[in-house]
Parts: structure tokens; sequence; C-alpha cells
């Protein structure tokens, strides 16, 4: 049903802004790694509409898809003494900064603002640290995701895949088509971002058991076998530059029709926007295949760090964020889902309406899970353990079999 209080509020935000030479009462300084085309687009967004709201933005962007760079820059700007006022992070990293006490607490503009009415019970999992709220989450995005060329895919008979084998025989007929059938960067956080939904395929309860649960059977077992057998399956159909490739390139191969898929979390639909491209017509994005009615999901949160700037800029940017408009106009953007459940869809393009729609069904089913790949199953140490396994295989240092015994031995060395 379409709000009409959220149309106007939408054209009002829209026409507000203030003249570049604006000075401003508090300033923020946010330390992201929204540093590609489709990010920066909507890291523009959010500066508008907190410039048009008085507040200043000193930009740390860190590039590095994925965030490792950028929490590693924090991890130094923190022991140094200089912490940013608010971070981009990512589930149980944030976690993690509560542990160690370094963030600010949000409660009390949290009550005045109902968050925890309109904020789903698995993102509240990682904005509350011991109950309290210590992060703004402006949005949801999912890891088990294939945006493929529609011209590529109409070559090839037109039909996008929805199992597994169907997946392989259009990754053939694209490969004898004379295009790379699968565009990647060979990134470690990227190859995780294709395990998560190879895992998935295997099955919601082997993806929980392996990666959330860390239960020894499931991962050093036959699933996980397969698992590296299906990853191994999909580095055959990679160019031979993937090597260091950032993911946004390996979008734009799909964009310029030099490759026939991406397998990338909807951040890479930010990319396709950007170009100019119109799912339907020029992409197409379909759940990686197998995993349909399942998602595997990430947030990004802004946390803010105690004692660092003035709390008034933190909670005007905490509030900011949570406001439903600015939820609709950032994440069409950015390529991304509200994370309130009270925003309606009717800006959305198709692949957001079905992400929003995917979300709360598999919600609503039990079948939603964290991504591994973004930080959403374990604490860092331990998916950095399980990432780097991945990675390894991913480049020929292990045999499946190998994989999964490595699998059980690193976790059980991180934990
Ligand atoms: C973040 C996205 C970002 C992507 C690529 C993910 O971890 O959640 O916001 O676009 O990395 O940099």
């Amino acid at each position: 049903m379409v709000n009409k209080y959220f149309v106007k509020s939408v054209a009002a935000s829209l026409v507000l802004s203030f003249s570049a030479s604006q000075a401003f009462a508090d300033d923020v300084d946010f330390l992201h790694w929204w540093t590609s085309g489709g990010e920066a687009a909507a890291v523009g967004v959010l500066k508008d509409d907190l410039e048009g709201k008085g507040i200043g933005w000193k930009d740390m962007p860190i590039a590095g898809g994925g965030g490792d760079a950028a929490m590693t820059t924090l991890k130094a700007r923190v022991t140094a003494g200089n912490a940013p006022t608010a971070v981009q992070m990512l589930g149980y990293a944030i976690q993690d900064w509560g542990d160690q006490g370094k963030l600010a607490n949000l409660n009390d503009l949290a009550a005045s603002e109902g968050w925890d009415a309109v904020v789903p019970s698995a993102l509240q999992a990682f904005s509350k640290h011991n109950g309290d709220w210590v992060a703004a989450p402006v949005n949801v995005h999912s890891t088990n995701w294939v945006w493929i060329s529609k011209s590529a895919l109409d070559a090839t008979g037109g039909n996008a895949p929805s199992t597994w084998e169907e997946l392989v025989s259009v990754l053939d007929a694209m490969k004898a088509n004379g295009i790379t059938p699968l565009a990647h960067g060979g990134q470690a956080w990227q190859d995780a971002t294709i395990f998560d939904g190879v895992a998935l395929s295997l099955g919601n309860g082997f993806y929980k058991s392996a990666l959330i649960d860390l239960n020894e059977d499931a991962l050093g077992g036959p699933l996980m076998v397969e698992a590296f057998n299906r990853m191994a399956t999909l580095r055959s159909y990679v160019d031979d530059n993937f090597s260091g490739r950032d993911w946004n390139l390996a979008s734009a191969m799909v964009i310029n029709g030099e490759a026939g898929m991406q397998m990338m979390g909807d951040w890479a639909k930010g990319e396709f926007l950007k170009a100019g491209q119109k799912p339907g017509s020029d992409f197409v994005c379909v759940r990686f295949p197998g995993t349909q009615g399942s998602v595997t999901f990430n947030s990004d949160q802004f946390a803010m760090f105690s004692g660092s700037g003035s709390s008034a800029a933190q909670e005007a940017m905490a509030s900011s964020v949570m406001n439903p408009v600015f939820q609709s106009a950032f994440n069409v953007v950015k390529g991304s889902v509200p994370a309130r459940t009270d925003v309606p869809d009717m800006m959305f393009d198709h692949c957001g309406k079905k992400g929003m729609a995917d979300l709360a069904a598999a919600n609503a089913a039990g079948s939603l899970f964290g991504s591994m790949a973004h930080g959403h199953t374990v604490r860092p140490a331990i998916q950095s353990a399980i990432v780097d396994v991945v990675s390894a295989h991913f480049n020929g240092e292990f045999s499946a079999e190998e994989a999964a015994e490595e699998m059980v031995a690193a976790v059980a060395a991180a934990r």
C-alpha cells in the first residue's frame, strides 16, 4: 500500500539541501569502505542527508570490498587514541568492539524513536551489545545472489538457472559462446562470498551446522567436500586474470558484455544501476541456484565510538540513518534493502522488491541466516580462519578433501 506521508517526505527530503559554503555545527568523522561507483553514489545520499541536517562530513574511505582494510585501519586508529566518530561495521565485529567497551550507548535515542519495534530481531542481535543499542543498521544486504547479463543469458536460450545442474549448463553455454562465464575477483572475501551461496545450496541444515554452529562433523563431512568440489567447478569458469581483481571490476565485466554472470551480494546491483543498466532488460537477478527461499544476510551498521566526537552529532547521524525516508532513498541506490520493516517497497526496482520479499519470507520460514563471508555467523577470528581455507582451496592449495580437513583444524585452532 502506498503511504501518502512517505511520498510527501521523500519529496521534501529530496529538495532539502544546504549550500556548500554552509558552516556546520558538528562534524562527523566517518570511516567506511564504500569506494566503488555504486557505493560512492549511496554515500552521496547519506552525505546530502546529513548536511541537510547541519552535520558536516569528514570522509574516511578505506578502499577494499568486504571491509578488511577498513577494519585494520580502525584498529590502528583506536590504538593511537584517535577513533573515528562513526564506523561502518558488520555483524560480530560490532560485538568484539562492544566487548572492549569502546562503543557509545544509543539506548535513549533508540527508545525515543522506537527502534525495538521496527528493526527485525535478526539485526538487533548485532546492533545491541549486552542488551544496549550500540549501532544503527542502515541496510540489509544479502550474498546469495547471481547477477546475469541479459544478452549473455539470451544467447544461451534465455532461462535463468534455478538448480546447480542448470547453473553449470548455462556456464558451459556461455563458455561455448566465447565469453568468460563467471566474472570474479580473486580476493579472499570474494571467494568467501561465493562460498556462502555454494554452502547454502547444499541445504539450510548444512549451512547452519557448519558455518554457524561450527559442528565438526559438518565442517569436515561429505557435504563440505561437495561444497569444495562445487567451488572448484566454479573456479574453472573464471578467466586467467582474476587474481586480485576488485569486485566492482568483475561487475563491470558483466555490464560491458565481457562476462556472463557474477556471484556477489546485492551491492553489485549498485554498479549495474550506476552504469545505467536496468534489471530485467539489461541484467537479471536470481538467487544462487538451489538457495531459493533462503537468505544469507549482512547488515551495514553505523557504530559510534564513545568519547570520539560530539555525542549530539553521533545521535544525529544515527537518527538520520534510521529515518524511514532515508532508508528508502539510500538503499534504492546501494542495492540493499531497508533495515526497518516499516519502509514501503514502492521506490525499489524489481530486484529490490524481490530482496525485501525474500528477506521477510526467509525470516518467517526460519531460513534467514547470517553471511559467513560478511561477518554474521561467527566472531571475526574464526571467520577469518574459515575464509583463509576457502580462499586457499580456490587458489589450488588443497584438494576438496584436504580443504574439509583443514576447515576442522582451522576452526579448532581459532576457537
Ligand atoms: C558491505 C557492503 C559493501 C560490500 C563491498 C560488504 O561487506 O556490507 O556495503 O558494498 O562489502 O565493499
